[in-house]
């Protein structure tokens, strides 16, 4: 009798249910769903499980120690200003923004980069690092490679935004800027670790975390690209932070002088109780990122003799790194966490809709490459110049805030060039970061 090497695959890692339930059905809806259960690393899927399921208790780190970082004086941020610019005019450094994932936490349908946030000139976070990097490209005369990872809920939305905004109303731009690539997916199981379907004939496919943009950018032929014109430091950063500085030439000057292959960027901590992973240092003295899903409570509120929290560097989502140590993670199998989450999901024998329960995403984090490098710096920067997260519809860190936070940024900024605005508005693409908007390089 002839094996059916597919439906021997889903045996042998206990997905024989999708066996049973391709066998009910026919035609093209057959044949779809055949293609999506053979395209699908079902050992992968048994290994999140195995290693993240229910049953294991949540990876919790050990031995943590507080990780040093650096604030440099003005004069310090100046120099590496003036370096990374040269470093830009030489084309040596590319901006990935991470925009996948879902918005639900925004009340916003569609693409967090295009959410409305009231801003003048109906600004949104895409095109406000658009033009951060248009202004950037005035400055050194180069802009840089850009790219962008979608998510499979957001991606047609996005490459349609991206459509209408770089086509001629962006000078500069090329057909390839930006480039767009797909994040990764992985099924959604329940407790047994037996994939979920959607509706009859579909997985339930889930954004499986940002821990895939290593490989991605590699399948994408993105590494190649860059590598081939020049491209030695790449900086990666969440979408969801309206001051979000890409290709900060001072970061790039900084991780250079610093002499580590990855330097990532942090805020003060103060509030225990804020949404934020730290950066560490484990037990064997490696830097990561203990995510705050994942802290205990007393390791997160434990005061040190200043009265600051012990672990103070928050993860802002903004990691700069050499395009040989994005290749050398893109090579790591990265450990999975699990994230209990309502999956539309169905009865795959009795098509009843179970969309009430619980399922089990399993989620990479990519910073989970980090303690493999060979060092790592931490740049401590001011929460008021460079960190404004939205990420609720209302509340804390929401549109309101960040707006706020944009609006006393472009204030201080007016007062120190002695100008006066009413409203008090800068356009991205008129200072980066606080220079004077000029059409010279050099910072005042
Ligand atoms: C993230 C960080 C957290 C940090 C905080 C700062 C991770 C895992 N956690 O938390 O340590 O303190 O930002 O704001 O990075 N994304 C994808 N695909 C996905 C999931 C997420 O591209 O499947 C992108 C998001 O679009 C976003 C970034 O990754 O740009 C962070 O993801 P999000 O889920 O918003 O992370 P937070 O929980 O806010």
């Amino acid at each position: 009798m002839m094996i059916d090497p597919l439906g021997e695959r889903l045996l042998r890692h206990g997905q024989d249910h999708l066996a049973d339930h391709l066998g009910t059905l026919s035609g093209a809806v057959h044949d779809a769903f055949r293609r999506e259960l053979e395209s699908v690393d079902w050992e992968r899927a048994a290994s999140m499980h195995r290693h993240a399921g229910p049953h294991v208790a949540p990876l919790l780190p050990e031995g943590l120690a507080p990780i040093p970082s650096t604030e440099p004086d003005a004069s310090q941020r100046d120099g590496f200003w003036q370096e990374g610019l040269a470093m830009l005019a030489r084309g040596e450094a590319a901006f990935v923004l991470m925009a996948g994932g879902q918005g639900s936490r925004l009340g916003f349908d569609g693409p967090k980069g295009a959410c409305p946030l009231g801003l003048p000139d109906d600004l949104v976070l895409f095109e406000v690092v658009v033009r951060r990097l248009l202004r950037l490209g005035e400055l050194s005369g180069k802009i840089p490679p850009f790219a962008v990872m979608t998510g499979p809920e957001n991606d047609a939305a996005t490459r349609e935004w991206f459509k209408d905004r770089t086509g001629p109303a962006v000078p500069g731009s090329r057909a390839s800027w930006p480039s767009l690539f797909l994040q990764s997916a992985a099924p959604a199981l329940d407790d047994d670790g037996k994939a979920l379907v959607s509706e009859s004939g579909k997985l339930a496919l889930v954004p499986d975390g940002n821990g895939g943009i290593w490989e991605r950018l590699r399948d994408a032929g993105i590494l190649d690209a860059w590598a081939a014109a020049g491209v030695k430091w790449i900086h990666v950063a969440g979408v969801d932070n309206l001051l979000s500085l890409p290709c900060d030439p001072v970061f790039l000057g900084f991780a250079k002088a610093a002499g580590h292959p990855l330097s990532c960027k942090s805020v003060l901590r103060t509030d225990p109780s804020e949404k934020v992973g730290v950066y560490v240092l484990d037990g064997d003295r490696h830097p990561r990122v203990a995510e705050y899903t994942e802290l205990p409570p007393e390791t997160a509120g434990a005061r040190a003799a200043d009265g600051l929290p012990v672990f103070r560097e928050a993860n802002i989502a903004s990691h700069l790194l050499t395009l040989d140590l994005a290749r050398s993670f893109a090579e790591q199998e990265l450990p999975w966490h699990l994230a209990r989450k309502k999956i539309p999901h169905v009865d795959p024998v009795s098509g009843h809709d179970l969309s009430d329960r619980s399922g089990c995403k399993y989620e990479r984090f990519l910073f989970d490459a980090f303690p493999s490098a060979s060092g790592m710096s931490v740049l401590r920067v001011s929460r008021a110049g460079e960190f404004a997260p939205v990420k609720n519809a209302q509340g804390v860190d929401s549109p309101q805030t960040a707006r706020e936070a944009l609006e006393n940024l472009h204030r201080s900024w007016i007062a120190a060039w002695g100008e006066h605005r009413d409203p008090p508005w800068v356009d991205p693409m008129e200072s980066f970061s606080g220079e004077r908007p000029t059409k010279t390089s050099t910072r005042s």
